[in-house]
């Protein structure tokens, strides 16, 4: 058997070859990562429209999708079965959809209801005719689709810390919503994501709302969860007295599932990054703010995303830069402060080497 591309004792491990970050061939493989399942939506989005064409899935998949809400939410495909019409270019509500090409229609539930001129046609219509229809699952009010079968989303493994949150009743608020361009490969995005290390050397601000001492890292099959404690004074969940937290000032829950969901659960509410592969050297992250409490939304760890993120941003692009040089290949990792980022090359190395 070949050698391991990471090793498994990340004592002896060396981080993810520079080439990995800026090959062609390596970002095409790493795109294998994004079968499984990818979030769509929160539930309050549905409070405005009941149509929601899904571009970043689209971005990512290159599958156009829509989620609709009739009696179900369902996941369907956005192509006419007619001869292969977008039927859904904006968020949207309606009972039915009609295709613009040749006026086909279809149930909100994706079921083929009419179409002109089609009386000779013989077994017709059929279950071809209905529009395909996606898998979905749903936690606490995030909606998830994937255009495989892959197994379920690991929330079980941080039931017991993040259950507590009312996730369905928070709002989706589009003042928080970013697009950002990055010139940098998606893992290194994800790499500098998952490690809590560079906290007081790139973020000052953040480094005084969260207490470094105390930070956690969590890893399990399908994503990392890591814990910022609070300083002290600063604002911080009210856990519930069964919490394994409990007597913890706990200021921020980040959550990463494989390969490119950043959920942030700060006291306020919920910051997500949803990170989208452009190119070897090119990645949108998409932000999505969902807000629980808004009074709280200007203290502690979590009223300073913006700033976080733009240091974020240029301390990845910068290395990207680097990823180049003859002299630097790859590192080693901290046993202590590292083993999310392990965690995530050990994952991208079972794709790589398929
Ligand atoms: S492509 Fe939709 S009706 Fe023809
Ligand atoms: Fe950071």
């Amino acid at each position: 058997m070949s050698e391991e591309l990471i090793a498994a004792d990340i004592r002896k491990a060396r981080t993810l070859p520079s080439k990995f970050y800026y090959d062609e061939k390596a970002f095409n493989d790493s795109k294998a990562a994004f079968k499984g399942w990818q979030f769509a939506l929160h539930s309050s989005q549905f409070k405005t429209n009941n149509i929601h064409p899904i571009e970043h899935i689209e971005s990512i998949t290159g599958e156009p999708i829509v989620i609709v809400k009739g009696e179900q939410v369902n996941c369907l495909s956005n192509i006419c079965t007619h001869r292969g019409m977008r039927l859904i270019s904006q968020e949207c509500s309606k009972n039915s959809f009609r295709c613009e090409y040749h006026g086909r229609t279809f149930d909100i539930d994706g079921k083929f209801r009419n179409m002109p001129e089609f009386e000779g046609a013989i077994g017709f219509p059929s279950k071809e005719d209905n529009l395909h229809k996606f898998p979905m699952a749903v936690w606490d009010g995030l909606h998830f689709t994937s255009q495989d079968s892959p197994p379920p989303i690991p929330w079980t493994e941080v039931e017991s810390r993040l259950g507590f949150l009312d996730i369905k009743s928070y709002v989706h608020d589009p003042a928080k919503d970013r697009d950002h361009s990055i010139s940098a490969n998606w893992m290194l995005y994800v790499d500098n994501y998952l490690e809590g290390f560079h906290i007081p050397f790139v973020h000052p601000e953040l480094n005084q709302a969260l207490d470094y001492s105390g930070y956690i890292t969590e890893t399990f099959e399908g994503g990392v969860l890591q814990i910022g404690k609070a300083m002290e004074g600063d604002v911080k969940f009210v856990l519930p007295p069964n919490h394994p937290d409990f007597g913890e000032d706990i200021a921020a829950y980040y959550l990463w599932l494989f390969p490119n969901m950043m959920f942030n659960f700060y006291p306020w509410g919920l910051s997500l990054n949803i990170v989208v592969p452009v190119s070897p050297t090119e990645t949108r992250v998409l932000y999505r703010g969902y807000v629980g409490d808004k009074e709280l939304a200007a203290k502690g760890a979590g009223a300073i995303v913006d700033t976080v993120e733009e240091q974020d941003q240029k301390i990845v692009e910068a290395i990207q830069k680097n990823m180049v040089s003859s002299a630097y290949d790859s590192g080693r990792y901290s046993p202590s402060m590292e083993r999310g980022v392990h965690h995530f090359h050990r994952m991208m190395a079972r794709i790589f080497q398929k």
